[in-house]
């Protein structure tokens, strides 16, 4: 059954049909185990009433084998059909046609916030003092900026004609290298923007967050990253001034760079993070590595208006420990609990998220995590699937 979505709203079947794709190199591992646990946590909290339907969709390594094409028109369908899905890591095809698999699914859908929530779990192994105090949710801009891909190679008759237009017409004289230069376009729009902040507040209003964070380089570039602090502080006076006014939410800024100390030093003060693309991929992954890494971190690509949403798994496809029973499926699990948090299955989110971090306390995870626990026990991806179940048979439901 598919999950609708009516004005602002989701609505969810107790059956939900869940389009995935397994994802190549490790995805073949950590996929299988990933769903089990999920089939798992949601018999164990609605005993029967509620389940997934899984639908298997084939992008990357797999679709060229099967159909010649690393992304299948039907695999597109089927996710617009179905609102939503979880996907596996995808290989980068080199060379020729998709430049990346992972931007083709966000720019077809429009998915234009990419949504990383960065926590820390007891027994996790962290280079901070008071890893504790990090819990933060990162809104980073999907569509547009220096990402969007408009960029000519150097030497080419494109970036000649683009330099030629630059001096001529624009008058701009501040290009070192003329000849040796390769060039890139930054879009960032009012509209873009604005999608972007609102869903951050909205967010964080939901979520009870006390305050939303515009990061930024707007100091050097004036027009697009300074254009993305004012119009962001713009929309938050326009359509959520009751809420500023009664205390239920504070907006600030800060540049990217101060940002990113700061994240170390206090970051306890910040909760939920909106900010450029560029700066969110950076931002992202200092976030990850400050409480474990990417084999835990967890993401989505979302359209707050449209409903479309594809959980991921922020790591690529591991190709160095492909087939050892080694990889940390984590990263993809925590995923669908954020999609189960999105669907509103809070009961069986919790019941994973505890499990893991109990499993975490007591140094039992995968060996990127547990050779630095002090009492950790390094399990292979199975192992480590089966003391998750073990730990949710035995949880109460909240
Ligand atoms: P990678 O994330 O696959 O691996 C980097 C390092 O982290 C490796 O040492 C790997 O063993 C380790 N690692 C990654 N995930 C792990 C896990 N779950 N458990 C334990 N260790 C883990 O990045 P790399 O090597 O740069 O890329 C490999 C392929 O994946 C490329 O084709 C790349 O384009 C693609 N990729 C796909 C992404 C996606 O689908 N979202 C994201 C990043 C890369």
């Amino acid at each position: 059954m598919k999950i609708k979505k009516q004005e602002k709203k989701l609505i969810v079947p107790d059956c939900v049909t869940v389009p995935f794709i397994e994802g190549d190199g490790i995805g073949q591992e950590i996929m299988p185990v990933c769903r089990n646990i999920i089939n798992y946590a949601v018999e164990k909290a609605y005993q029967g009433k509620r389940r997934i339907e899984w639908k298997e969709v084939l992008a990357g390594e797999k679709a060229f084998k099967t159909t010649g094409n690393w992304l299948p028109d039907e695999t597109l369908a089927i996710f617009r059909e179905y609102l939503i899905g979880l996907k596996g890591p995808l290989t980068t095809p080199v060379g020729g046609g998709i430049r990346s698999l992972n931007v083709a699914l966000r720019q077809t859908l429009d998915l234009y916030v990419c949504l990383r929530p960065v926590r820390w779990f007891r027994g996790v192994a962290s280079p901070l003092k008071e890893p504790q105090k990090v819990n933060m949710v990162i809104f980073r801009e999907n569509t547009e900026d220096i990402y969007a891909g408009i960029e000519w190679q150097q030497g080419t008759p494109e970036a000649q004609k683009l330099l030629n237009f630059l001096k001529n017409e624009m008058k701009v004289t501040q290009i070192r290298f003329e000849k040796t230069s390769s060039f890139g376009i930054k879009p960032v729009s009012v509209e873009g923007t604005e999608r972007l902040v609102r869903a951050a507040i909205e967010y964080a209003l939901e979520n009870h967050l006390p305050n939303v964070t515009l990061v930024h380089k707007g100091n050097i570039m004036k027009f697009t990253e300074g254009g993305f602090k004012r119009w962001g502080y713009e929309l938050a006076e326009r359509e959520f001034s009751k809420e500023l006014k009664e205390g239920k939410l504070i907006v600030n800024d800060v540049i990217a760079d101060a940002f990113l100390q700061n994240t170390l030093l206090t970051p306890e003060n910040y909760s939920v993070i909106a900010t450029l693309n560029l700066n969110g991929d950076y931002i992202s992954d200092q976030l990850a590595a400050m409480v474990g890494g990417i084999g835990i971190a967890p993401g989505a690509n979302i359209n707050y208006k449209t409903g479309h949403a594809i959980f991921e798994a922020t790591h690529g496809t591991a190709p160095d420990i492909v087939g050892r029973n080694s990889a940390n499926p984590s990263s993809l699990i925590l995923s669908s609990v954020m999609m189960l948090e999105y669907i509103g299955w809070k009961e069986a989110a919790g019941l994973i998220t505890n499990a893991i971090e109990e499993a975490f306390i007591h140094g039992k995870a995968t060996y990127d995590l547990a050779r630095f626990m002090p009492e950790g026990k390094a399990l292979g991806t199975m192992q480590f699937a089966e003391t998750v179940m073990t730990i949710i048979e035995n949880s109460p439901v909240s």
